[in-house]
């Protein structure tokens, strides 16, 4: 592939090529990619409004660049290798040309239920086929969809269904996890109780009992059963919206993250090729779940437009044992791995017993996404993972900006611990002092802005596109916020320190504090509550919830765990508090302000300096929650 890094000082001179030439750049490298109609202008933008376009003018579809563009010479390659939940059941494999087959005749399945182009579609479902199945399928004829993570409750999915006017939902009657078997429908009919959803189709996984309403659910081998293997891709503009996912922020509510088709497009692949240095027949795993930004880009998207073959999991790290990946990985030869620091740092807990059973010697590339992964945990992985021959890249990105942005290049840029270490060509990054001063040169450590648009870059938060502008581009004039803080070393690589706002990262899974503090407050006993991250093993960062609380007719256990399972219900099982303190008031600047540095402190065991306190309504609450935390 022409558009593929082999060398450092090829990065080099790519990167700089990007940076002084971003029209030239992109467009060479737009050009692999098949376009019913070449565009006229590859970019215009301006980051106050925000307005940025890519290729503006072309016409393309998607899905034509992962079948069309090279069914004659990889219809018979494995697109999709998926592994079910229990080792013991049968695994199933795509090659691209069934892949292609199976995804036209839901396409069409979808046009026969009124379905087209500009519809936005919930998918709310397992690690099946089926989902990316359903992903591609709307790609196809134009629908947007929405995927929701299948381990939201009914009341996160009915937000999200109502907040784009979903008028479809794609789901399955139950799901497998672990030693679990989970509804997903019924908490589908508790979601639609007041929604304006027209149909529902079902993809039967369990066989788990469920009610299907006359006229809006259909089973999804029933519709199928008589379409057509054949359905022409509709044609799209480039800056269509693809998808629109929602994602946590720091206020309660959660945006709607939306993705346009070409730019998109383009840079999923680029940096799937670049990052990973896939090369033909590998087989490539990442464990993300499609509900997340990562199984979009990279389990879906960005391989299946490289021609890649990309392994899909069902299942949990630990079920039947520890040794799953690593079962895993020797059955079908995996040779780049991309997983989430959480998962090292839950697996690295059960020793290296459960590795040495297995043979890991197809592994040429590993990777890390979601958090910051610490070094003890990397060369963890590089020791008894990757056996100290594999390159592991720390890939830095965000639901926002679509793909990754900083990460070495698998086997070229030198790696160092905990680093995502280099932009990707076409990243401008810029380091910002609180004021918004860049800070230049190396050593430098601040909040980390990106100052040029890049191609799979957010165009707007659905329904909102105020939000998308007061989120990202007005903390930093002219640049996009990251929302993290970072440090670049005296080498000029650079180094994520975590987020700087009220969004805390729990398993690699982000979510807003006030959304939790929301569902905390719905608790008819609870008063009021501040939710802070601290420092967890495993998870890296945990949620500690401080609560002013009505204790009459209740011990203090009873409702800590009403409010544990009260969050489980609204948001779902990842956002329940890992502590809740029961306090009798909460640290108010006088202006009414929760001063969140303080409990943050107070959470990490950190006691001995609170700084200044001074500008405190009531200092004293401040001992009162030091002496009652246990
Ligand atoms: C964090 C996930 C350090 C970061 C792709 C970011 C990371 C947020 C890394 C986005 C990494 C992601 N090192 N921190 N390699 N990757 N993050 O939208 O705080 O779910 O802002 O996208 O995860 O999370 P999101």
């Amino acid at each position: 592939m022409s558009d593929r890094i082999y060398t450092l000082s090829g990065y080099l001179y790519e990167y700089q090529k990007s940076v002084t030439q971003p029209e030239e750049f992109w467009a060479r490298i737009a050009d692999s990619f098949h376009w019913r109609k070449r565009w006229s202008k590859v970019l215009k933008w301006n980051f106050d409004e925000p307005n940025v376009q890519w290729f503006i003018g072309g016409k393309l579809n998607i899905t034509e660049n992962i079948f069309e563009r090279h069914l004659f010479t990889i219809g018979d390659r494995p697109a999709i290798i998926w592994e079910a939940n229990d080792p013991n059941e049968a695994g199933r494999t795509l090659t691209y040309k069934e892949l292609f087959y199976e995804v036209n005749r839901f396409a069409n399945a979808l046009k026969s239920r009124g379905i087209g182009k500009g519809d936005k579609v919930i998918i709310y479902m397992p690690m099946v086929p089926e989902a990316a199945i359903a992903m591609l399928a709307c790609a196809r004829i134009g629908a947007i969809h929405s995927v929701v993570f299948a381990g939201f409750s009914s009341s996160a999915l009915a937000d999200r269904v109502n907040d784009c006017e979903a008028k479809a939902i794609l789901t399955s009657d139950g799901n497998f996890r672990g030693s679990k078997k989970i509804a997903v429908k019924a908490v589908v009919d508790e979601a639609l109780e007041k929604s304006s959803v027209e149909t529902v189709i079902v993809y039967e996984r369990t066989k788990q009992e469920v009610t299907m309403k006359e006229g809006r659910d259909f089973w999804w081998h029933e519709v199928i059963a008589s379409e057509s293997e054949q359905c022409p891709a509709e044609e799209m503009d480039s800056e269509d919206m693809l998808f629109i996912l929602y994602t946590s922020g720091s206020t309660g509510k959660p945006k709607g993250v939306v993705h346009t088709t070409g730019g998109y497009m383009v840079y999923s692949q680029y940096s799937f090729d670049n990052v990973f240095q896939y090369s033909e027949g590998d087989v490539y795993w990442c464990t993300a779940d499609v509900g997340w930004i990562t199984g979009h880009s990279y389990i879906v998207y960005g391989p299946l437009l490289a021609g890649a073959t990309t392994l899909m999991f069902e299942g949990v790290p630990t079920f039947p044992d520890a040794g799953r990946f690593w079962a895993v990985v020797e059955k079908h030869k995996v040779n780049v791995f991309y997983t989430a620091p959480t998962a090292i740092r839950a697996l690295q807990a059960y020793g290296t017993e459960p590795i040495q059973k297995y043979d890991l010697s197809s592994l040429k590339v590993l990777g890390s996404v979601g958090e910051p992964i610490n070094e003890e945990a990397w060369h963890w992985y590089h020791t008894h993972i990757g056996k100290n021959k594999c390159p592991i890249v720390d890939t830095w990105w965000q639901t926002e900006t679509g793909g990754i942005m900083v990460s070495p290049i698998a086997g070229i840029t030198p790696t160092k611990p905990a680093y995502a270490t280099l932009p990707l060509p076409g990243v401008q990054l810029c380091i910002v002092d609180p004021e918004g001063n860049e800070l230049t040169g190396n050593s430098v450590e601040g909040n980390l802005c990106i100052k040029f648009p890049w191609p799979s870059m957010i165009r707007t938060t659905y329904g909102d596109h105020e939000r998308c502008k007061q989120t990202y581009f007005s903390t930093y004039k002219g640049m996009y916020f990251t929302g993290d803080g970072v440090k670049r070393d005296h080498d000029g690589y650079y180094r994520i320190l975590g987020r700087v706002d009220d969004v805390i990262n729990v398993s690699g899974h982000r979510m807003g504090t006030a959304e939790v503090e929301n569902a905390i407050n719905e608790h008819p006993k609870v008063i009021e509550s501040a939710v802070v991250g601290y420092p967890h093993e495993v998870k890296g960062q945990g949620i500690y919830a401080y609560v002013i609380a009505d204790l009459t007719n209740r011990t203090e256990d009873n409702l800590i765990n009403e409010i544990k399972e009260m969050v489980s219900k609204i948001i779902g099982p990842i956002a329940k508090p890992d502590k809740i303190q029961l306090v009798p008031g909460l640290p108010k600047t006088r202006s009414g302000k929760i001063m969140r540095r303080i409990l943050r402190k107070v959470a990490e065991g950190s006691l001995d300096n609170m700084g200044d306190t001074s500008t405190l309504l009531d200092p004293d609450v401040v001992t009162k929650i030091i002496e009652g935390k246990k």
